[in-house]
């Protein structure tokens, strides 16, 4: 188990956000269970671009709700690269029997300072006081050679890259469906803006049709 020392350091990774949404801004359902939002053209470009990183990082919540592998399906790559799977868990709560654990590739899960457990076909690093400061993840993973960094969501992982202007780039996959409800959680939850000097700005790269959904990508303005 690592303790990581917060020092100043200039990192060079690229982070990208890449999410789901249903027409109307949902990316699960109101019991925060998952829902098929994506088409076949974009889960192509989703294992692609998974395949293209060097890690692949979710939130606890989505752990414990969707269990996802977060690997490469060989349906879409012949010949997976298996990118590092990262989990912010600062509390340790990533079940023994979590998919991200069953050793089909590296994970990192990543605990606060505080955090003393272990888990099965996993590292450990502890980074934060309470939740994982990410500038000082950054500079950890960046130190491990990651230079490019998939962020996968959920809501609130996604509002604090963005909000800590740690995303580099945006990508919304748009489903051509509506979940609708007040409280299905949307692309950025967590606290989100208090103001409007602290909205997140975004400049559009591109907009582009992908079977019956649009994917829309943006550049983090810093
Ligand atoms: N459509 C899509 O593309 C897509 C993709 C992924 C997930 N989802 C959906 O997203 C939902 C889950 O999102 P969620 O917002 O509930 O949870 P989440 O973003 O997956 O996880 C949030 C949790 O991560 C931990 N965490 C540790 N450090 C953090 C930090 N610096 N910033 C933010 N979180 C940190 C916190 O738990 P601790 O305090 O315990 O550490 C926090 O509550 C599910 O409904 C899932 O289906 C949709």
């Amino acid at each position: 188990m690592i303790l990581v020392p917060a020092i100043p350091v200039t990192v060079e990774l690229k982070v990208i956000v890449n999410c789901a949404m249903s027409a109307d801004g949902k990316i699960a359902l109101r019991t925060r269970k998952q829902t098929r939002i994506s088409n076949e053209a974009d889960r192509r470009r989703v294992h692609r671009l998974r395949n293209s990183a060097d890690a692949i990082l979710v939130g606890i919540e989505t752990v414990l709700s969707d269990d996802p592998k977060l690997t490469v399906n060989t349906k879409y790559v012949s010949r997976p690269r298996h990118p590092l799977r990262i989990v912010l868990d600062s509390n340790g709560r990533t079940p023994k029997n979590a998919q991200v654990l069953n050793g089909a590739s590296r994970t990192l899960i990543v605990t606060n300072d505080k955090c003393k457990k272990k888990f099965p076909n996993a590292e450990v690093i502890r980074c934060g006081t309470r939740e994982i400061d990410l500038k000082r993840l950054m500079k950890v993973l960046d130190k491990m050679g990651v230079k490019s960094l998939l962020v996968e969501g959920g809501s609130k992982v996604i509002w604090s890259f963005l909000d800590s202007r740690t995303a580099d780039e945006v990508n919304i996959f748009i489903g051509s469906m509506v979940i609708g409800g007040e409280v299905s959680p949307t692309p950025a939850g967590g606290l989100g803006a208090p103001d409007e000097k602290s909205v997140v700005a975004l400049q559009l790269k591109s907009v582009k049709a992908l079977g019956n959904g649009v994917l829309v990508s943006y550049k983090v303005v810093k």
